[in-house]
């Protein structure tokens, strides 16, 4: 059976959808720093920052950092918290590739493991890590019930799975301005910075694609995850999910 699914607003079976997803992200992966920087005007740093102070995170803790790509995320944890135990994940060598050079470079390396993987299929135990994040990532997933469920199962008894992503802005004006800079700004930029329209146009797309928040906070009821909640960012432009194991 072929079953389909979206890649942007194109319509492709779900079995060639991480192969196109790959190919953006391996497109992208030299310029990805420069590029969120410009396009966020800086903000998704202040965004990342945020996720880590609701995570709570303690001294010795056990993170999975999924989809981690060039390793923002991974980064401010291993700073504020160098005795936590780091695995950077990404499905994508090439991102993966970037955020392990940059781990060395900038010297966030020490508590950290590089790992390629899908984050659909976790190849870790049951009740292995005290926390799981996510950055951006999800949104790319083929199969979204199957990546959460998989976190689920991998988080340990009162363990906290928090997901950054894209969200739906919760104002009508603020939003038609989103929307506007979204399809004609970003991916000029693409073109003008990283030489490359397509994948930033792909980007608009996902994001228009993907669950709004109170459906992802569902999805994650769905697979058990308790005290579900979320925190808008920007308007809700973007928003952080947060779910507990019990
Ligand atoms: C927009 S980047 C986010 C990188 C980083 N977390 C950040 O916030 O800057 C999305 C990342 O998700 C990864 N990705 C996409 N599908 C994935 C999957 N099924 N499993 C793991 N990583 C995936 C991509 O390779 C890419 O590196």
């Amino acid at each position: 059976m072929n079953k389909k699914t979206h890649f942007g607003y194109k319509e492709v079976k779900e079995s060639d959808k991480s192969k196109y997803v790959g190919e953006v992200f391996t497109s992208v992966s030299k310029n990805y720093d420069v590029m969120n920087d410009a396009m966020s005007f800086g903000m998704h740093r202040l965004w990342k920052k945020i996720l880590v102070e609701l995570a709570c995170v303690e001294d010795e803790d056990v993170i999975l950092d999924i989809a981690s790509g060039t390793g923002d995320i991974s980064k401010i944890i291993s700073r504020e918290f160098p005795n936590t135990s780091i695995f950077m994940t990404d499905i994508n060598y090439d991102m993966l590739d970037e955020g392990r050079n940059r781990a060395i470079d900038e010297n966030f390396n020490s508590n950290c493991s590089f790992c390629q993987l899908d984050g659909e299929v976790l190849p870790f135990d049951n009740d292995t890590f005290d926390l799981i994040t996510i950055g951006f990532g999800l949104r790319n997933f083929t199969n979204k019930e199957k990546g959460l469920s998989e976190m689920k199962r991998c988080l340990k008894k009162n363990g906290k799975l928090l997901v950054l992503e894209f969200s739906k802005p919760n104002n009508q004006i603020f939003s038609k301005i989103y929307d506007w800079y979204s399809f004609n700004i970003l991916p000029k930029l693409g073109s003008l910075l990283a030489n490359d329209s397509e994948s930033y146009q792909y980007l608009a797309e996902s994001i228009r694609m993907h669950p709004d928040q109170e459906k992802l906070k569902e999805m994650m009821q769905d697979v058990g995850l308790v005290d579900c909640k979320f925190y808008n960012l920007l308007n809700g432009v973007v928003a952080i999910h947060i779910g507990n194991n019990d």
